[in-house]
């Protein structure tokens, strides 16, 4: 495939998306991502030899929300090895990203560390008894470092706005500390998720972040080694299977690739071998998974034959 062949490609996906009516609600119940305006749409490829073709407003930053999850997974593995395994499952829980019940029957092991209860033990072991505002810095210098970007931030009001309404992450947390599954303070490692939940990227910023997803965990344009190529597959699997909580086989039949969604309307889809993707649109689907954005990137795949499968 020609590098024009790319970006003709992504320009006539973001002007299709323009185009359309059904764009999904955006999610209110963090009060500052239900002011985002739902009628805009992003997409943005990073292919190995470092072409980048972007549509749409892919430099607009956008809350990240759950797509911060693959990056703290990544740095718990660094952190704890093969031990993250004894806190956080990895099977595909087939319940909503904030459900509590699976919680109590599996003695506070969440299922996956996708799911909101997986993602704050997750947290718990990157905060691993630092300062919350150590980790927080370490979490945003890992996704500046990824993204080669300094300016990447996190935006201080989204992270208020969800520690004021954060209701049932703080019964989530609470029952995993009553399980003891949780070392550190409940409201410390709330602090934490939070803050990372609320950095702030850019589509063209998140496509690069997620480069070594999608290079056996190499960064290709410098050859450095940010995991293992098996840790690189490993990640990549749970975003297969876990990526998009109860819509994760929807997203498997129709987009075929691993994918991380977030709230914030963002999808993070890696192409093994081939490229990073990002496409951020702000209306969600039933799932809470960005609506324009899957279509967007189902689009993709068959118009370029990319796929896992
Ligand atoms: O904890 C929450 O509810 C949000 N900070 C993250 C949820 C999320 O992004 C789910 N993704 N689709």
């Amino acid at each position: 495939m020609t590098s024009s062949a790319l970006q003709t490609a992504v320009t006539e996906i973001a002007e299709e998306m323009a185009a359309r009516e059904d764009r999904g609600d955006v999610a209110s119940y963090i009060p500052e991502l239900g002011r985002i305006d739902p009628r805009q749409f992003a997409i943005s490829v990073v292919t190995r030899d470092g072409e980048i073709a972007c549509g749409g407003d892919c430099d607009t930053a956008f809350s990240i929300q759950s797509i911060s999850k693959v990056f703290t997974l990544t740095l718990a593995l660094g952190i704890a090895g093969d031990r993250v395994w004894n806190r956080v499952g990895r099977e595909p829980s087939g319940s909503p990203f904030n459900s509590i019940v699976q919680l109590e029957r599996e003695k506070g092991i969440p299922r996956n560390p996708f799911i909101n209860a997986g993602a704050i033990a997750v947290t718990d072991l990157v905060l691993a008894g630092h300062q919350p505002r150590e980790a927080i810095g370490e979490i945003l210098r890992f996704m500046q470092f990824l993204a080669d970007d300094d300016a990447i931030f996190i935006d201080r009001n989204v992270a208020l706005s969800e520690n004021a309404t954060g209701f049932n992450n703080r019964a989530l947390a609470n029952f995993m500390k009553g399980f003891g599954v949780l070392e550190n303070e409940v409201e410390h490692v709330l602090g934490v998720y939070f803050h990372h939940c609320a950095i702030a990227m850019t589509c063209r910023q998140l496509a690069l972040a997620g480069r070594f997803l999608a290079h056996n965990g190499v960064r290709p344009e410098t050859g450095y080694s940010v995991v293992t190529p098996e840790r690189a597959r490993r990640i990549n699997a749970i975003m297969l299977t876990c990526g998009h909580y109860d819509g994760s086989g929807e997203f498997a039949y129709r987009v075929g690739l691993p994918g991380k969604s977030g709230v914030g309307g963002g999808i993070l889809a890696i192409v093994p071998g081939k490229a990073s993707v990002c496409v951020w649109s702000p209306g969600l689907d039933v799932t809470g998974n960005s609506h324009l954005g899957r279509i967007a990137l189902e689009l993709l795949t068959s118009r370029l034959g990319w796929t896992v499968f």
